[in-house]
């Protein structure tokens, strides 16, 4: 999907490029977790990969398709959905129905077409109950849910959540993540999650690390518990869902030696009937 990007932004030196050689590739129905310390690259790349930003050396390929050719860079935004931090800075309408209307809308489809795309989104998302509602009525939860919404209503092979969960409650994070574990088993989406706190590496097929504009490493979810060094070298977050399976791990306890949820751990201690 993205082969030895560079990008620089204005002012900014060859050498400290936010992106420097960046490449990977996600495949539809994957779930691939990017991690990274603070300015390595990791928004910039994610602006890279929908067109939103051009590398200066480099190529992004979706399905073919090229952002560097403008004709297909359009195509390109709308395979590619980006989730970020801050649903406030995404959101444009004042009723949930125009804001997840508002995309659509402006690919010149029908009024049917723009109509069932709202009702498919809302249905895909578990929204429905939203529809009616005023935007700046709702939680940061149900924006973001909206956010999402609105996304996949331009109906795309592949999600970018930069950062998506951290501005919301332990209860809307696990939501949000549940329903991207969804959408990549059930619905065949290729997702990328950019993450500080590794929650996300439960679900993940594989883990990238990204060190100054660059992947550096691709792990496998059983090879993290033996990289904890790595982690904190790099300054990042060793994950609860890790630490926990790691600790039993080592007390004997036969669990796989990947990143889990309180919940899986629980479900496979009770069923070993200690
Ligand atoms: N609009 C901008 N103008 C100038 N420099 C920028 C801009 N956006 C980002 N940068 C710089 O580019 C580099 C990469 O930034 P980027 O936001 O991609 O990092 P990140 O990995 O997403 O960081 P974080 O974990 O803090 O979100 C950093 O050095 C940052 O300061
Ligand atoms: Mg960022």
């Amino acid at each position: 999907m993205a082969q030895d990007l560079v990008y620089a932004f204005p002012g900014q030196q060859e050498a400290k490029a936010a992106l420097n050689g960046a490449s990977l590739r996600l495949l539809p129905g994957e779930i691939v977790c990017l991690v990274g310390p603070n300015g390595c690259g990791k928004s910039t790349l994610a602006r890279n990969l929908n067109g939103l930003l051009l590398p200066r050396a480099g190529r992004v390929l979706v399905d073919g398709l090229d952002t560097a050719n403008p004709d297909e860079r359009w195509q390109v935004r709308c395979r590619v959905g980006v989730v970020g931090p801050d649903p406030e800075s995404q959101l444009v309408a004042t009723l949930v129905e125009e804001e997840i209307a508002f995309g659509p809308a402006n690919l010149n489809l029908s009024p049917a077409e723009v109509k069932r795309r709202v009702e498919v989104a809302l249905r895909r998302t578990g929204s429905e109950a939203l529809a009616g509602k005023a935007v700046p009525s709702l939680s940061a939860g149900e924006k973001q849910k909206v956010v999402l919404t609105a996304v996949l209503a331009m109906e795309p092979r592949y999600l970018i959540l930069d950062e998506a969960t951290v501005l919301l409650a332990p209860g809307a994070r696990r939501a949000l993540l549940e329903l991207c574990r969804k959408l990549a088993r059930e619905e065949g989406l290729g997702i990328l999650i950019m993450t500080h706190t590794g929650e996300e590496f439960v679900l993940a097929d594989r883990i990238l690390v990204m060190q100054q504009g660059r992947i550096c490493a691709a792990l496998a979810p059983a090879e993290i518990l033996a990289r904890r060094d790595d982690f904190s070298r790099l300054g990042l977050a060793w994950p609860p869902e890790a630490e926990m399976v790691e600790r039993l791990v080592r007390a004997g306890y036969p669990l796989p030696a990947r990143p889990a949820t309180a919940e899986e751990v629980g479900e496979i201690l009770c069923s070993l009937n200690l």
